[in-house]
This record gives structure tokens, C-alpha cells and sequence, in this order.
């Protein structure tokens, strides 16, 4: 047996978890917490907010430069500190609301401070920024969720970072009623389920188990209203949460895309059932839906039918992106891409084909604010941005960034041109 070798570096860090900190909370950070410092090192502390002094303890603490906190007593409250509207919202409790413990107004002030700091810190992009509310409130707006399933069958929701279900049986945030034919039956321990609650008021629960999916309530196919249109779309395609959100989106990215003309050729990257696409179809000589989902490119193709400019092509951006620059360059690009955004190479990719104008659309401040940079990169300007409010309670955001070309020097050269 080996004698142990003693080591030598840095200190051991003693761990923190469980420990109780007095805390001055400073600013808000991306994720919903806010960042406070003790004894050198950073603390993340949710049920907090700026300003604040708070006891709270350490709920995670990797021995990093930063560790993880629930503030768990007020001791000088902001004024925008409230009561939470639901029960399970607090240390310890559902990981689905950030924010219960801000006004609203305060919630938009914090989110929009988040953003305007995502642009300076990743994108070196100072700007006053606005978070707008949709309307509706800040309960009873959530018309998609995913529950988890106690071991005893209720469907429920995880706690924060954690595994363990909670049985919240009755979500304020969402669709008033929507989860009554949910939570009036038991469900499989271990599965989750996939809720849609649609605009024709109907609700559909998908049980999902070991990879298999079983549609348990409703008739599987939503109806919504917007951009003038009604929709039909298996509840499993992509739509926005908020009911108010999609036609949002769609005004804020046909602003971003400006004026178009007959001949003009949109590519809507990331285009779901063609949402955005359906708005500008009218106005433009060919608008190409590029969508990977094969229920969301069905679901285009039908609810299109009567725009002949517009057409789907099934497949990832990442795949299709060259061949449809070579066919059919674009002129203006609209991207709605999930959470993660374009990344720094594809949207250097997207950037190269040379549209005149690019509509980022951007659930993720950090993800838009990384794209904004590439993008910049590859020779675009932030002219524009809206950031709507589109998931009250929580930390999330909905974000409409359009971008300009920069033109080059001999572009803007009277002698370069014939
Ligand atoms: C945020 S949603 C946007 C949908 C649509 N623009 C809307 O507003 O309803 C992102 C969409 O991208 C699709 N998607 C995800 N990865 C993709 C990829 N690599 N290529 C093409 N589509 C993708 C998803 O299926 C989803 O429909």
C-alpha cells in the first residue's frame, strides 16, 4: 500500500452549505438572483432583491469562487417587495418562479436590466433597455407547461435545482382551469407531462414515459389566434407561452424586417408552424419557412396554404443553410432559434450570406447577446431592440433584436458605382 503524498496549492475551501450569511444584495444577475459578496467570494442569492439586507442560507456550494443562497429573512425590504402570490413560491420551494417576491413593474425593471447588461458584458453594447409588458397580468398566462409525477401518481412540479416534485396542484401563473382535468387524476410515478392549454380553451396532456408518448386529454391538435390568422398545430409543435406573445413577436419582427418588396426573398430560420413567416408572406416574393420539426413544417404547410410566397423547407438551418444561400440568397433573415441561439459559428455563417436586415428573435438575453456579437462580427449593427415580458414571475424573456448591415467602404464610394 502507498504511503498518501501530502498535496500542496490552493487552501481548501471550507464549505459553505447550510451556513447563514448577512447579506447587502447588490445587482441583479442573469438567472434570477441577485449577486451579493461575503468574506471575498460571490453569492448568488434568489428571493432576493437589489438593495436588500437579507439573512440567507447557503443552499449550494461547489468550493468555487461563488455559492448559491436562499435569502430566508428580510431585514430591510426593497420597495418593490411583495407577497408572493402562490405558496410554493420561496426558498425551497417550485423552481419554476423567480420573481413572485417583485411588483411587477419591479420584475420588468430587473429583467431589463439583465438584458442591458448581457448586451454590454458579451457584446460590448451600451443601451437603455425597455421590458414591455404584454397584457394580461402577471397570473393565469401560462399556456404550456411540463409537470412531473409524485410517487404517489399527482402530477406536480420539480423544486428549484432538484429533483424532487412538489404536488402543486394549482399553478397561479397558469391558464386559469387549465389544470383541472390534470390534477383530477393520477398519473404514472416517473413520467412527466406535457400540458397545452390552447386559445379555443381546451386543454391536451401528453403523459411522456421512457421515451414513448401517450396522448391522455384532449384531442391533440391546439387552436390559436394570431397575426390575424387562426391556427391548427399538434399541441406538441412550438408556440408561444404567453397568449399574447406570438402576435408580439410577430409585430416587433415585421418592424424589424421593414419594408419589403415583390421580389424579395425572407428566409424565417427556426420558423416553427411559420408564424412570423405568415405575416410577411403577403408582402414579399418568396419567404422560406426553414423548420426541423416535422409536426411544425406539416402544421406550416397547412396553415399557409393560401400564401403562395411562402414555402417550407424541412431540415436544420445548420444543414440547409448553404444550398438555400446558393438557390435562394435572402435579402432579409428572420431567426427565431431555442435557448441556446445561433452560437458563435453558425450566426458568423448566417451573417456571411449578406442579408440587408437579420430579426434575432431571443428567448436568452446571454444567447442573443453572444449572437448580437458574432453577428456584429460578421458586419451587422443592433439598430432596434424590443424585450417583452412574456414570462411574468419567472426570469425569462422574450427579445427582438434587428440588426442592420454595415456597408463596406466601397459600397458607400459614389465611384464604385455603374
Ligand atoms: C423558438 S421556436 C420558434 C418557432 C417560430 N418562429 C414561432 O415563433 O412560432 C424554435 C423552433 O426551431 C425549431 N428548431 C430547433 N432546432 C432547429 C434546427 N437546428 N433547425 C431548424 N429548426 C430547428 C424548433 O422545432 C422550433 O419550432
Amino acid at each position: 500500500m502507498s504511503a498518501s503524498i501530502p498535496t500542496t496549492g490552493a487552501p481548501e475551501r471550507p464549505d459553505w452549505t447550510d451556513r447563514m450569511l448577512d447579506l447587502e444584495v447588490g445587482a441583479v444577475a442573469h438567472g434570477g438572483h441577485c449577486v451579493a459578496r461575503h468574506e471575498g467570494r460571490v453569492v448568488f442569492v434568489r428571493h432576493a432583491l437589489p438593495g436588500e439586507r437579507v439573512h440567507a442560507v447557503v443552499t449550494e456550494d461547489h468550493g468555487g469562487s461563488f455559492c448559491r443562497a436562499d435569502a430566508v429573512t428580510v431585514l430591510d425590504a426593497a420597495p418593490g417587495r411583495v407577497t408572493p402570490a402562490c405558496p410554493w413560491a420561496g426558498p425551497g420551494g417550485c423552481g419554476g418562479c423567480d420573481w413572485q417576491h417583485a411588483d411587477h413593474d419591479t420584475q420588468r425593471d430587473l429583467k431589463a436590466a439583465v438584458v442591458a447588461e448581457q448586451l454590454s458584458r458579451l457584446a460590448g453594447i451600451e443601451r437603455d433597455v425597455v421590458c414591455e409588458a404584454l397584457p394580461g397580468g402577471p397570473l393565469g398566462w401560462r399556456t404550456r407547461m411540463r409537470m412531473a409525477v409524485t410517487d404517489d401518481g399527482r402530477p406536480g412540479l420539480r423544486a428549484h435545482r432538484s429533483h424532487e416534485v412538489l404536488p402543486v396542484g394549482d399553478c397561479p401563473i397558469a391558464v386559469r382551469g387549465a389544470l383541472d382535468p390534470v390534477v383530477a387524476r393520477t398519473w404514472t410515478p416517473t413520467a412527466e407531462i406535457e400540458i397545452v392549454a390552447d386559445a379555443a380553451g381546451e386543454t391536451h396532456a401528453t403523459e411522456l414515459l421512457e421515451g414513448t408518448r401517450r396522448l391522455e386529454i384532449g384531442s391533440g391538435t391546439a387552436h390559436e389566434h394570431a397575426a390575424g390568422r387562426d391556427w391548427a398545430l399538434p399541441a406538441p409543435a412550438f408556440w408561444q407561452v404567453h397568449p399574447g406573445a406570438a402576435d408580439a413577436v410577430v409585430s416587433a419582427a415585421v418592424e424589424g424586417v421593414g419594408e419589403l418588396g415583390a421580389d424579395d426573398v425572407v428566409w424565417d430560420l427556426y420558423g416553427g408552424a411559420g408564424l412570423i413567416a405568415a405575416a410577411l408572406a403577403d408582402r414579399a416574393g418568396d419567404v422560406s419557412i426553414v423548420e426541423s420539426d416535422p409536426d411544425a413544417t406539416a402544421a406550416a404547410g397547412e396553415n399557409l396554404a393560401d400564401l403562395p410566397a411562402a414555402r417550407v423547407v424541412r431540415g436544420r438551418v445548420e444543414k440547409v443553410l448553404d444550398s438555400l444561400a446558393r438557390t435562394t440568397p435572402p435579402d432579409v433573415i428572420v431567426a427565431d432559434p431555442p435557448r441556446k441561439g445561433l452560437g458563435r459559428e453558425l450566426a458568423g455563417r448566417i451573417g456571411a450570406v449578406g442579408a440587408r436586415r437579420i430579426v434575432h428573435v431571443a428567448c436568452d438575453p446571454a444567447a442573443l447577446a453572444r449572437d448580437v456579437a458574432a453577428l456584429a462580427e460578421a458586419g451587422y449593427t443592433l439598430e432596434r431592440l424590443r424585450v417583452f415580458d412574456a414570462f411574468p414571475m419567472t426570469h425569462h424573456v422574450e427579445c427582438v433584436a434587428t440588426l442592420v448591415r454595415r456597408r463596406s467602404a466601397a459600397e458607400l464610394d459614389p465611384s464604385n458605382r455603374t
